[in-house]
């Protein structure tokens, strides 16, 4: 028998960086899936290979590996082990061996959220597979306890958009609500091919919130402001109102320091194109930018993005969320 544990991407549309200190953020799951395939293995070991980074590596149940095959295999593919272990600890008992496969359509540290799609859909596959359909909250909770070890203070949005699916509104370490929409915003992704580290622009963050207190409250207290007028927009499909916020966004995401000229050159391809907003989403200082379009304006928007540099994603809204199937063969 084989469990697949199926996720979907993420992008953050308003109030990423704020959150991690409390603020509201609103994020939507698109549909760019990761499928993580597990299945018994005879022996006790763990064997994990993902598809894309083309990546292997065999780990002992206390953790020691014994092949690693391909470029930094053993620190890609740890986190997984690390996930897959921990499931079993916490809600299975451990003791069997386990053969895990990523294949992922998520680009590695763009800010869609690709580590939280393997380790949701990871912890989802792994408890199904030895017969427990764990709650989304209790699949929410482990990944982003295990975020926390790896990466100081996430705020683990993307765990949450990526576990529930649809549009949501996150603060906190919870979901306050799920969006309901008259129809989900369309947006096209524009990918500046520039890997960043998001723990590294969180700290930049958070250094300028130590040393200048007063300049960060007002930052962080206008990004509240323009979250709560953004779901009230969304809720009523104003599109118009929620590209003007967007833009209002990114001019403070710029005046904290996550910009980067890359994303900028793509924002303003997009805005003159048409977009009724463009901002960064994610951790910013390179990744991915995102522009809201309606029909007429999508094409036009996606080849300019293209003309300035950017590759182009294409990010259909997804209502689901992690979901589990096993195959019986
Ligand atoms: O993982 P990324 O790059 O999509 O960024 C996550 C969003 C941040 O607000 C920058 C960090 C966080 O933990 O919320």
């Amino acid at each position: 028998m084989k469990v697949i544990g199926r996720s979907p991407a993420k992008v953050i549309l308003f109030g990423e960086h704020f959150v991690v200190n409390g603020n509201t953020a609103i994020s939507m799951a698109i549909d760019l899936p990761t499928q993580v395939i597990v299945e018994d293995l005879s022996n006790k070991s763990i064997h994990i290979s993902s598809d894309n980074l083309g990546v292997t590596a065999t780990f002992s149940r206390d953790g020691k590996t014994t092949q690693v095959l391909g470029p930094n295999a053993e620190s890609i593919l740890r986190p997984v082990f690390e996930t897959a272990s921990f499931t079993m600890r916490k809600f299975c008992s451990a003791g069997r061996g386990m053969k895990i496969r990523i294949a992922s359509s998520v680009p590695v540290g763009m800010g869609l959220g690709s580590s939280a799609a393997t380790a949701v859909a990871t912890v989802a596959a792994t408890a199904a597979l030895q017969g427990k359909h764990l709650a989304k909250d209790d699949i929410f909770d482990a990944a982003y306890t295990l975020e926390k070890l790896v990466h100081g203070r996430p705020s683990g949005i993307d765990q949450a958009t990526i576990t529930h699916g649809g549009l949501i509104m996150y603060s906190n370490g919870k979901v306050d609500d799920k969006l309901n929409v008259p129809e989900p915003p369309r947006f096209i992704i524009g990918n500046t091919g520039k890997g960043r580290s998001t723990g590294e622009l969180v700290a930049k963050v958070t250094k300028l919130r130590q040393e200048s207190g007063a300049t960060y409250a007002s930052i962080a207290s206008e990004a509240q402001e323009i979250a709560e007028k953004a779901s009230r927009a969304l809720r009523i499909g104003d599109q118009r109102a929620v590209g003007g916020l967007m833009n209002q966004n990114q001019r403070l995401l710029e005046m904290v320091g996550v910009s980067s000229p890359e994303l900028e050159a793509l924002i303003l391809a997009a805005r003159g194109a048409g977009a009724l907003g463009a901002k960064l989403t994610g951790g910013g200082g390179g990744g991915c930018m995102i522009a809201l379009v309606d029909q007429q304006a999508s094409t036009r928007v996606a080849r300019h993005i293209e003309e300035a540099g950017g590759q182009v994603i294409e990010g259909k809204f997804s209502a689901d969320g992690v979901q589990s199937f096993i195959q019986e063969e």
